[in-house]
């Protein structure tokens, strides 16, 4: 038997990329492929990249510049680019670095295996008919206890500054079936918690019993699979919060108190000027309706600062929208103009300013963080064990809030849902003690 082959995936990006990668993964080790962590025992090299802001998708060629020397050493080594930097440059990446074999936009993945035992340079960037969910073999891997799952991709919101539009394309939603023969399949091996994953993944209509499902109509269905006991969602608009999914905040026990729904903005004229096609006060309305049903529910938004025309009121809207929601976490990023997007024609504003802007919010993002963990300190929570902590007798998990926990536990185990008792808050995480 020839000896196996070695793939080496590095994932920049967002959440779905991860589970890309996942299923590219498996995709090759159907054609003799097994992961390594060490790139110089790699026989292929798959960059699986981002095109969100200029840094991001700068990344990859920097990365493929530390990569000649192992490809000028081992000649037959395959490098691929996949994800939104692949689907936004398609050939002008092999241009630019002509070291790269294969070219693979994320509506190609099934197509992956060939296009690698393929002789010459490969590129792929088509949005098949097919769906490529359809042609991934299943999740065969031994896992931890939390997944994610794709239910939705593709966003046709078009927000003038976000290239995900173009580089994955019309919004589409898998069928309900797949979906539920996925979870169940995860389940049966351990997994206890999924996060169902799509650019809007409230904005999910795939095809079950009857028709078109909502979302929240997915969740009730995934929550009667037996032994899944976590529900997680992400990302959503603040406009596709219907109200069968509110609902379902309220009265489907396993779906869990936190939700990540970004604003971008908190000044009306810039969420106009950014076709948002929602105002501050829309966004209140919803999170008010959400707390109504599930009081405890702890919000994360992303934010957008230096946006063009965002003037210091503008940016004093939103810290004030930040003050009187009250997050438990938030990303947010210096706005970066991207080729192709309406914002890009726009007269930026200045650096500096862009940057000041963003080490306010942050410093006010961070306050309210720090306080939120400060208030559990002495309540009891419940733990998915995810992995053994670094000290001895030590566990690490979520809480059902999205606290990173650490827990004095010598008996614990992955996989477990622990009650403990929060003793302490540090900067990233909580650290309990169990009590049942
Ligand atoms: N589907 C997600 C967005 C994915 S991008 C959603 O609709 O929320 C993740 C975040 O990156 C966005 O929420 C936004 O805050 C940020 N982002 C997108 N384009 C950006 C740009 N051009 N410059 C800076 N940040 C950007
Ligand atoms: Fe981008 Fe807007 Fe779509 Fe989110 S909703 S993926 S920010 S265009
Ligand atoms: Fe980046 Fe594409 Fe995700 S641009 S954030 S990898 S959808």
């Amino acid at each position: 038997m020839t000896e196996a082959k070695k793939l080496f995936i590095k994932t920049y990006g967002c959440q779905m990329n991860v589970y890309d990668s996942e299923r590219m993964a498996e995709a090759m080790g159907a054609d003799g492929y097994t992961l390594t962590d060490v790139v110089e025992d790699a026989d292929m090299v798959l960059l699986n990249t981002c095109h969100i802001r200029e840094k991001a998708s700068e990344k990859l060629f920097s990365d493929l510049g530390r990569l000649r020397p192992l490809k000028d050493a081992k000649p037959d080594l395959k490098i691929g680019v996949a994800g939104c930097v692949a689907q936004a440059e398609g050939a002008e990446i092999q241009r630019r670095m002509p070291l790269v074999d294969i070219v693979v936009g994320p509506q190609a993945y099934h197509r992956l295996p060939a296009l690698a035992r393929a002789k010459g340079p490969q590129v792929d960037t088509e949005f098949p008919a097919e769906d490529k969910f359809d042609h991934l073999p299943e999740r065969k891997a031994l896992r931890g206890p939390t997944a994610f799952l794709t239910v939705q991709e593709g966003c046709d919101k078009f927000c003038a500054f976000c290239v995900v539009p173009y580089t994955r394309g019309a919004e589409v939603s898998r069928p309900v079936d797949r979906i539920l023969r996925e979870t169940r399949d995860l389940v049966s091996r351990g997994v206890r918690e999924v996060t169902l994953l799509g650019q809007n993944v409230n904005g999910y209509h795939g095809l079950g019993e009857g028709g078109s499902w909502t979302l929240g109509r997915l969740i009730r269905a995934l929550g009667a699979v037996e032994g899944l006991e976590r529900i997680r969602y992400m990302t959503s608009h603040p406009n596709d919060m219907d109200d069968d999914l509110i609902a379902a905040h309220g009265d489907v026990p396993q779906l869990m108190p936190y939700l990540h729904l970004p604003v971008q903005s908190g000044s009306d004229r810039i969420l106009k000027a950014m076709n948002r096609k929602h105002t501050r006060d829309d966004y209140f309305r919803v999170i008010d309706r959400i707390r109504a049903v599930r009081p405890d529910i702890l919000f994360s938004s992303d934010f957008i600062v230096g946006f063009p025309g965002e003037s210091d009121a503008d940016f004093a809207d939103t810290l004030d929208l930040v003050r009187r929601v009250g997050f438990g976490q938030s990303y947010s990023f210096k706005y970066s103009a991207r080729p192709g997007t309406p914002a890009a024609e726009k007269a930026p504003v200045p650096s500096e300013v862009a940057d000041s802007r963003l080490q306010q919010l942050q410093a006010l993002i961070l306050e309210q963080q720090r306080a939120g963990q400060e208030a559990m300190v002495g309540r009891e929570v419940t733990v998915l064990y995810e992995k053994p902590g670094r000290q001895p007798g030590q566990m690490v998990g979520k809480s059902d809030h999205l606290h990173a926990v650490h827990v004095n536990d010598a008996t614990g185990k992955v996989g477990e849902l622990a009650q403990v008792r929060v003793l302490a808050s540090s900067a990233n995480s909580l650290s309990a003690v169990r009590i049942s």
